[in-house]
């Protein structure tokens, strides 16, 4: 049989394997919600504007609902020859309220229907993921509070640097994540007009009012161009750019739980909660969540960019090449609302070892640029000149495999004379961190008062 809904010009019906390649239902259907919410919003302004009797509107309406109902208590079947959602609910909408279903689609096509429908799941999207960020910032904020004296080492190249604090560390995150959250933002601001009413491309001869149905799904406004309307998903990609961004954070903060939790770093420990065993080696704790969320930001990175590359040869206006955006974004936002959890829980569970930390802090020379700014700040030293005594120094200690602080004064001043006890002061760990306290440095107190300021901005979850 031929398709009821476009069927009317086509002797026969599909082969098995063109349905096949054609259908979105398996993966749209979780549009329901939506392109429901889209259907009210239209066939009330259909109403409003003249364009349908009230008795049809309210049939409508109400056959509307009750699909709705039998789709919440999972009593709706889906069916492939459907096609997809937007098919399927007006087609179950015929059974129950018969031929006037058919007037819904009035002035309106599945072009703008679908584009309706995938703006408003990104929007709702966004919003969830935006809390979920806020409260992944807000996990990391108690953290870093608790522990904005915390001592590790500060690394570059993933050589020890200079010290830091573990609740300095900490906050780097809440700070990328607020720009991600940034980025939901805006991208949601930009999505928040509305395609419904651009019918299949050229907009229609029905007096509709889109600034009606705009508002009625809390857009700000209808899309000023009907191709740009149902030929673009730039909505979804900018979404997706920003997931992918989130998603990187979150990875590279996964890989640093993965190796800090490692025997040879032992910088923190995983809670139970978070770990897995092996099912040989009875010793073992693995970071498996850490591992997932790094691997998962692939996923997000390859939502993007196959989006990309379905866009980017496309003719306006609309193409079938255009249903390809659904499962990638369903998947990548979907997967990065699951890394966000993981990381907040891990976060709440991470458990750092201060002993551990704090000597790792001061193995690898880490103080060396604190001593190099003791001899220009106390002896008026230019900073080159400060930084080749104090490489010399290094290359002392290093020769005869101690710290800075085991040289001897007398060695100390074979290379600058003039350098006096007070040195050893600003050769300690927790000295070098106390001094950093220029505007975002890591000085505990820094510290303290950023975690503080972000809890507050917070709030309560
Ligand atoms: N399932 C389609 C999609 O997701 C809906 C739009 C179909 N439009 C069309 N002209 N065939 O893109």
């Amino acid at each position: 049989m031929s398709n009821r809904m476009w069927g009317g010009r086509f002797a026969s019906g599909p082969a098995e394997i063109m349905e096949e390649i054609n259908a979105s239902i398996g993966f749209d259907k979780r549009l329901a919600p939506q392109d429901i919410r889209g259907s009210l919003a239209h066939v009330a302004m259909l109403g409003k504007a003249g364009i349908l009797p009230a008795e049809d509107v309210a049939a409508i309406e109400e056959g509307l609902k009750a699909v709705r109902g039998e789709i919440e208590a999972g009593q709706f079947t889906f069916r492939r020859d459907l096609e997809d959602i937007h098919m399927s609910v007006e087609s179950r909408l015929r059974e129950i309220v018969g031929p006037t279903a058919g007037r819904l689609h009035t002035a309106r096509s599945r072009n703008d229907q679908v584009a309706t429908d995938m703006r408003l799941w990104v929007r709702d999207t966004l919003d969830d993921l935006d809390a979920q960020a806020a409260d992944l910032q807000r996990a990391l904020a108690e953290t870093a509070l608790a522990h904005a004296g915390t001592v590790m080492p500060g690394f570059t190249h993933l050589q020890s640097a200079q010290p830091v604090t573990f609740g300095h560390h900490l906050l780097a995150y809440v700070e990328m994540l607020a720009r991600d959250r940034g980025r939901f933002r805006d991208a949601r601001a930009r999505l928040n007009e509305c395609p419904l009413g651009a019918a299949a491309l050229a907009g229609t001869s029905f007096p509709i009012d889109r600034h009606a149905t705009a508002a009625a799904l809390g857009f700000d406004r209808p899309t000023a161009n009907s191709l740009d309307s149902v030929a673009d998903r730039d909505f979804a990609l900018e979404a997706l750019s920003a997931a992918a961004i989130a998603a990187v954070h979150l990875s590279r903060f996964a890989e640093e739980i993965v190796v800090w939790t490692s025997a040879q770093f032992g910088f923190v420990k995983l809670s139970d909660r978070f770990t897995t065993g092996s099912s040989i080696m009875p010793q073992k704790r693995n970071p498996d969540a850490a591992e997932l969320v790094r691997a998962k930001s692939g996923r997000v990175i390859g939502a993007l960019s196959a989006l990309l590359i379905v866009m980017k040869g496309l003719p306006l206006a609309y193409s079938k090449d255009m249903q390809e955006d659904k499962e990638g974004t369903f998947d990548a936002l979907q997967t990065l609302s699951l890394c966000l959890a993981a990381m907040a829980g891990m976060v709440r569970d991470l458990e750092p070892v201060p002993e551990v930390l704090k000597a790792a802090a001061g193995s690898g020379y880490a103080t060396a640029t604190d001593l190099a700014d003791w001899l220009v700040r106390e002896l008026g030293l230019p900073f080159r000149d400060a930084h080749h005594v104090t490489g010399r120094l290094v290359g002392a200690a290093s020769a005869r495999g101690i710290g800075l602080e085991a040289l001897s004064l007398d060695e100390m001043r074979a290379e600058e004379p003039r350098i006096t006890a007070a040195i050893y002061d600003v050769l300690g760990v927790e000295n070098s961190v106390g001094s950093r306290t220029s505007y975002g440095g890591t000085a505990p107190a820094n510290v303290r008062a950023q975690a503080e300021r972000w809890l507050g901005l917070l709030g309560q979850a």
